[in-house]
């Protein structure tokens, strides 16, 4: 069987038009929904996916305010930066661009953020509240495959997901999402073993290496009928691909995304959401749906 693409640049466009409905409905009632980003250092495929943000957002009309500290700026500048923005009521979400600088402390920075204008769902507060199901800003990249599996009608209740990721911004909070929507998760990683019987074992498989010398998620690790979805971006052969090839995956699974052209435009959708959720909140207004 060939397999329906997951179509992420679809599914983005999709949520960027409800951004767009909600931004012009927050203006209306005075509030201007605006992101501010930090750029530090001059690392070009960071440059590359702010500038992707900001684009995005200038597309749904979200304002955008871009800091660009130099590589050699210090902790304490930095969060005295996140401080600032913090107190600034204009601001609605603040996004810090990873990786930072080999000197700078990540969680440190990170935690310095408002949790209600942490539009990464990444600070304690956030990841706490998504744990007991009540976040209202959560991780872009699971919620953003969470929203792929809706607009395909993949229903999730009752399924055998495996999730071959643990990091804090992948796996851990999507296990979450996964078992609020009713699935059952299996988490995989480095150590686990027998990988492929539990990916065979899989009605579905997030996938997200990221390192095509170790891992590559090959189709006579999936059942027929499966849905793959790959969260890893990595150069391989020269060009950007995921843990998956995509042609060879899609001839056996019922459903899956490819790389690029999948999770991707979903990441930098979801942030747009969190963005206008952000400014909602401010007015008391709960958009989330
Ligand atoms: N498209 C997007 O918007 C988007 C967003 C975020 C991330 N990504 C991509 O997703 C990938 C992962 O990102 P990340 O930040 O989560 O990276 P990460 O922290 O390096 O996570 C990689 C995960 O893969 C696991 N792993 C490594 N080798 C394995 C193996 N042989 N078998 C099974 N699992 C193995 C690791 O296990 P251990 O925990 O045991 O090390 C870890 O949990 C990257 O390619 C990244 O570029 C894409």
């Amino acid at each position: 069987m060939t397999g329906t693409k997951i179509d992420g640049i679809e599914v983005a466009k999709n949520v960027k038009s409800q951004v767009k409905e909600i931004v012009d409905d927050l203006k209306s009632k005075g509030v201007n929904p605006c992101l501010a980003t930090i750029l530090v250092g001059d690392n070009p495929a960071s440059a590359t996916y702010v500038r992707n943000k900001h684009k995005a957002c200038d597309e749904v009309g979200i304002l955008t305010k871009d800091h660009t500290p130099a590589a050699n700026i210090t902790q304490n500048e930095l969060n005295e930066l996140i401080q600032k923005l913090n107190d600034d009521d204009s601001v609605h979400g603040i996004l810090v661009q990873l990786p930072l600088p080999k000197h700078l402390n990540e969680f440190n920075t990170t935690t310095q953020i408002l949790p209600e204008k942490d539009v990464d769902g990444l600070t304690p507060p956030n990841v706490g509240l998504l744990a007991i199901g009540k976040a209202m800003l959560v991780a872009c990249t699971p919620s953003g495959i969470i929203e792929m599996c809706r607009y395909y009608n993949i229903d999730l209740e009752g399924k055998n997901v495996a999730v071959i990721n643990r990091s804090n911004l992948v796996g851990k909070p999507l296990y979450h999402l996964l078992i609020q929507n009713n699935a059952t998760v299996t988490t995989c990683h480095s150590r686990t073993k027998d990988l492929k019987k539990i990916c065979l074992d899989s009605d579905i498989i997030i996938t997200g290496v990221g390192n095509r010398e170790i891992f590559k998620l090959t189709p006579d690790m999936i059942k027929e009928g499966a849905i793959v979805i790959d969260v890893a971006t990595t150069r391989h052969e020269g060009k950007l691909s995921g843990d998956a090839d995509y042609p060879e995956i899609i001839e056996k699974a019922s459903f899956a995304s490819p790389v690029p052209g999948g999770v991707g435009p979903m990441t930098v959708a979801m942030l747009l959401k969190n963005t206008v959720t952000a400014a909602a909140l401010t007015k008391g207004i709960d958009i989330k749906s």
